[in-house]
């Protein structure tokens, strides 16, 4: 049924994987379309009562954005690849009234690290790695990940990581309180349908009252989301973030000159 997605529902738990392990489970235009549709048909399908997200391989959960998709796009396109991306995913994700639980098994990276920070917490394999190298290309997150990394780490943290474009070990991430367990990688998806089915167990119409209040006692700046559009969008225009994606592509380092 979709080209990017795997989906199984098994005993009320809906698992989707994102699935381009060549590309790392880049999220390219189809991924963001897709995600969309299969969390609308996930809350209208009464027999889901839970989501885990995972990616497919043993490599990635999802590397982040499809950078070759960012060669075409100029400082409005930027803008709306993440105004899309937030309404169409993420904020769905992050408001969706049944739990959604990241499985996060390999590198999180970019619009990865985001996409698992959109979920409602995250269990993560002991290789995955966690990280928002978007500096690297000359632009900043904009899947709402400067405003939910510092949710979830604090503020110095958050800004080391998005400066540096360091990534994090699973381990580290669950000491940040980035990931709330971590598993070895054969056991990962067979434990987060563990803490699923107990979730399935607990009084649905309390747990979709939880994640609504518990979201809105992290949200002190919904602005912020929308600035983030904005500032990303802006770096589209600029020449560093050309220099940067083009870097990547080529396989070489980027040279940054402030333009
Ligand atoms: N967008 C598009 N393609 C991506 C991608 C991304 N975010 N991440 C990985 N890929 C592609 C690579 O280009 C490569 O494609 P190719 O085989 O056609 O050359 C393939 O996935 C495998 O990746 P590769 O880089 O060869 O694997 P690796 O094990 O050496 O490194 C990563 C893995 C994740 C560290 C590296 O791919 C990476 O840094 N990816 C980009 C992360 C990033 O900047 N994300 C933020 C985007 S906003």
């Amino acid at each position: 049924m979709y080209q990017t997605l795997l989906t199984e529902l098994q005993d009320g738990t809906l698992v989707i994987t994102v699935n381009r392990p060549d590309k790392m489970n880049a999220l390219n235009k189809d991924v963001i379309e897709e995600l969309g549709q299969a969390m609308d048909a996930a809350i209208a399908n009464a027999d889901v009562k839970t989501i885990l997200l995972t990616g497919a391989g043993e490599k990635a959960f999802v590397a982040g954005a499809d950078i070759s998709e960012f060669t075409s796009l100029d400082a409005n396109g930027g803008a709306a690849l993440a105004q899309k991306g937030q309404d169409h995913v993420f904020d769905k994700i992050e408001n969706c009234p049944k739990p959604v639980i990241a499985a996060v098994n390999g590198f999180s990276l970019g619009g990865g690290c985001e996409l698992a920070m959109a979920c409602h917490f995250r269990v993560a394999s002991e290789n995955a790695k966690f990280g928002q190298p978007e500096v690297n290309l000359g632009l900043i997150p904009g899947y709402g990940g400067t405003q939910r990394l510092t949710q979830l780490i604090g503020k110095g943290k958050t800004m080391e990581l998005m400066m540096t474009g360091d990534m994090i070990s699973a381990t580290e991430a669950k000491e940040r309180g980035l990931v709330n367990h971590v598993f070895p990688l054969a056991d990962l998806l067979a434990e987060a349908k563990k803490i699923a089915q107990k979730i399935q167990t607990k009084a649905p119409l309390a747990i979709a009252e939880v994640i609504a209040c518990v979201n809105e006692a992290a949200k002190s700046n919904p602005a912020g989301f929308s600035n983030e559009i904005a500032r990303f969008g802006k770096l589209f225009a600029t020449l560093d973030m050309k220099e940067g994606v083009n870097a990547f592509l080529e396989k070489r380092k980027a040279i940054f000159k402030g333009e």
